[in-house]
């Protein structure tokens, strides 16, 4: 069924996978952030255009966000949802991804425009697996540490709603760069757009992969620095994206658990920080969410923080997403 994908012709997404944000092109990107924008304005729209549709939410890691606003936007826009976790289905008697793709795949196989398929996995290239047997689209929420390509879809909206629009814009990229891989995807997209300037800023032993940093540097202005220059690199940027230390990915046992305590310990946003600095006037905190310390509570109440609306805007993005994947025409 995925020959019957539309590519490259005008703005019809239907039918596609979102596996890695490279599937997409810049001008489709914009399309889903301005039906995003054109949900969030209308919150009625499409309300019954997933009707009869079902979405297999297959989270084989914890899942907050990501889970919740795929769930909640195929819910309010009238479809239904079949869970799939780790723990109650047979990946916990050790089933391969390959065959609970396939038992997907036949379920769905009469309805491949009427279903879509969400997966979330520990690891790297994991919804490929899923992309390949299943005819459906399936949308990626997260493959170890290599992509989330629907986190970079809402964080996109967010800059833009921050900054009024994404060419020019000048960002600060915090923390686990290495295994984050949210930040991944959000760098190579960046790369699409005009006069963006990148500010990595993390302890060495988590810098972003030398192979995005290389292609960053080829296209856009990129600064790599270290942790202890995230003050001063404040007041240099229009929006700090903050992210946390991925602990369940670092190497297993003492040596892990070692550097694990190392790196947590250094990284530390707090308001001081941000009074020392000349902030600029919009200047805003952003994070893909949870923090597990690495932002001071306090900062929850400023006018700073924008990572509790960032997380709102994943579900106009999805909404639209699913609109746009397995939708009708108009809601
Ligand atoms: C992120 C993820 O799972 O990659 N969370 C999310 O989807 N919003 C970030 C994280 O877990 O640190």
């Amino acid at each position: 069924m995925k020959e019957l994908q539309v590519m490259g012709e005008g703005m019809n997404l239907k039918g596609r996978d979102a596996i890695s944000i490279n599937d997409f092109s810049r001008e489709e990107v914009d399309y889903i952030l301005d039906k995003a924008g054109e949900i969030e304005g209308n919150p009625g729209m499409y309300r019954k255009n997933m009707w009869g549709k079902i979405m297999f939410s297959c989270f084989f890691e914890p899942s907050t966000r990501t889970r919740t606003s795929f769930q909640t936007a195929m819910m309010v826009m009238g479809g239904n949802v079949i869970n799939i976790d780790e723990s109650g289905s047979s990946r916990k008697k050790g089933e391969t991804l390959k065959h609970t793709a396939k038992m997907i795949q036949g379920y769905t196989r009469q309805i491949p425009y009427d279903s879509v398929v969400v997966v979330r996995q520990k690891k790297d290239g994991s919804a490929n697996v899923f992309a390949k047997e299943i005819d459906s689209p399936v949308l990626n929420g997260g493959d170890g540490r290599n992509q989330h390509p629907t986190q970079t879809f809402l964080d996109l909206y967010t800059i833009r709603e921050i900054n009024g629009e994404i060419d020019g814009v000048t960002i600060g990229i915090a923390g686990d760069l290495k295994y984050g891989r949210t930040v991944h995807s959000l760098a190579e997209e960046l790369l699409d757009y005009e006069n963006v300037k990148m500010v990595f800023v993390s302890p060495e032993e988590l810098s972003m992969p030398e192979k995005i940093v290389r292609e960053a540097i080829n296209k856009a202005e990129v600064d790599v620095r270290e942790l202890e220059d995230l003050e001063k690199t404040l007041s240099e940027i229009d929006m700090l994206y903050m992210t946390r230390v991925q602990r369940e990915r670092f190497p297993e046992g003492p040596e892990g658990e070692e550097q694990y305590r190392r790196v947590s310990r250094k990284y530390h946003l707090n308001r001081e920080m941000l009074r020392n600095a000349r902030l600029k006037p919009n200047f805003r905190i952003m994070h893909p969410l949870p923090t597990v310390g690495e932002i001071d509570s306090e900062i929850d109440d400023s006018v700073y923080q924008h990572y509790f609306k960032q997380a709102e805007n994943g579900l106009y993005v999805r909404k639209a997403l699913l609109e746009l994947v397995i939708g009708g025409e108009n809601g």
